[in-house]
């Protein structure tokens, strides 16, 4: 079982007005009680485990439910937690370990906002573990576009659910908002662990 976490909306949050946001927060309360349905149906044993198949089956539809609300979730949480900043540049230290990636921050944005505008569900700037590298990484959705070994320092819901109502198609301009209210300081905190 997960409970979700209580995100409230605040004049910080500039990029998407407060209807838009109670739209967006009853979303991520759905992936909450989807994954906590699925679950159930796992500790009930009703998953006809015996039956898996991978063209169809209960089991796979099951899995794949899991993995999609779950990372719904966890996507979500970060993304409202690096919202309702002021601050248009990171910290030294950040902007010093994007830098070593990128050459320097205003080539990184260039890549984020470029990330954001060719996926369709999420822009995120990780650490890869494998390799140690930072990297702007495209998802396409909660589940199609993650990197097993990565770890989300930024994140961007692009997701048309994420700004339609307030901006209708100019995707465009909600990243450029965005990218004007990032909460900096939850991002170098994130960055401290690395
Ligand atoms: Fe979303």
């Amino acid at each position: 079982m997960i409970y979700k976490i209580d995100f409230t909306y605040s004049d910080e949050i500039t990029v998407i007005n407060k209807k838009q946001f109670d739209a967006h927060i009853r979303l991520y309360e759905g992936y909450i009680n989807k994954f906590n349905e699925i679950e159930e149906i796992f500790e009930e044993g009703d998953s006809e485990r015996d039956m898996a198949n991978a063209t169809y089956s209960k089991f796979r539809c099951l899995k794949k439910g899991a993995n999609y609300s779950i990372n719904g979730v966890i996507l979500h949480e970060l993304y409202f937690q690096n919202l309702g900043g002021s601050l248009s540049e990171p910290s030294t230290r950040t902007a010093e370990i994007i830098s070593n990636y990128y050459g320097c921050v205003s080539d990184w944005t260039e890549d984020f906002i470029a990330t954001a505008k060719a996926s369709r569900g999420w822009a995120v700037m990780a650490f890869e573990q494998r390799t140690g590298k930072l990297m702007n990484v495209s998802l396409d959705s909660h589940s199609d576009g993650n990197i097993a070994y990565y770890a989300p320092m930024l994140v961007l819901d692009v997701y048309e659910h994420a700004y339609f109502l307030q901006y209708g198609d100019n995707k465009n301009e909600y990243i450029r908002r965005f990218m004007q209210n990032i909460n900096w300081q939850v991002v170098d905190e994130r960055m401290e662990l690395w």
